[in-house]
């Protein structure tokens, strides 16, 4: 099966978890899956993900984080994942383009437009066929992040600004309801991965 497939969704998620299931998931159908990660994924995107993940560059400016986002993505679109797509392979990314328009966009406020105008310079307009969203409330995310449940501890400029990127997600899925499945990734998470499996089956089917 040739499908491009990502996984989105706020803080927290479970992403990093529920993305290497999948994965096995899709080999057991016999599906050769690709499984890779932004930013990163690269030998280069993944020095761009330590500059981008250093502590020390906390000035970085929106802009400049979004073009480094975009130059991870831009690699491995060009070094990965079209490859494998056109040698008839399924890939598996934990986040994509959808992230920046979450995070960059909605987040941080940088003009919409100009990030789609990017993000298609970026990927040379590869876009995901499916893209699971695990939804759940930003303040259950970050405190998963944290490993409290003592989230009013947490500043507010903090909890507003991934509210934007939960909000964000949400408009994106209203925008384009049939690329993407959106999971309630509140609950633990077996329960998650079962209604993963069961939503890609009815997605599946329906395509
Ligand atoms: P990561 O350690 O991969 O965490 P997660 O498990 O949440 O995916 O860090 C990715 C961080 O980078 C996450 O906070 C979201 C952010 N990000 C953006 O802001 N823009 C982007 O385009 C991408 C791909 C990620």
């Amino acid at each position: 099966m040739n499908l491009f497939i990502t996984l989105e969704g706020p803080e927290g998620s479970g992403k990093s978890t529920q993305a290497p299931r999948l994965a096995e998931y899709l080999r057991q159908k016999g599906w050769q899956v690709l499984l890779t990660r932004e930013p990163g994924g690269t030998f280069i995107g993944d020095q761009i993900r330590r500059v981008l993940h250093d502590l020390g560059n906390t000035s970085m400016h929106p802009r400049t984080e979004l073009l480094l986002y975009s130059a991870s993505r831009a690699q491995i679109v060009n070094e990965v994942i079209r490859g494998h797509l056109a040698s008839g392979g399924t890939v598996v990314c934990d986040r994509y383009a959808d992230s920046s328009l979450a995070y960059q966009g909605y987040g941080q406020g940088l003009p919409l437009e100009d990030l789609q105008a990017i993000t298609e310079f970026a990927t040379g307009g590869l876009k995901p066929d499916l893209t699971l969203l695990l939804d759940l409330p930003v303040a259950i995310g970050l405190a998963r992040r944290r490993g409290t449940n003592e989230w009013n501890r947490l500043d507010a400029y903090q909890i507003e600004f991934h509210e934007r990127v939960r909000a964000g997600y949400a408009q994106m899925v209203m925008a384009e309801p049939k690329r993407w499945v959106v999971v309630d990734a509140s609950l633990e998470a077996e329960a998650v991965w079962q209604q993963m499996r069961e939503r890609l089956e009815v997605w599946l089917t329906s395509r």
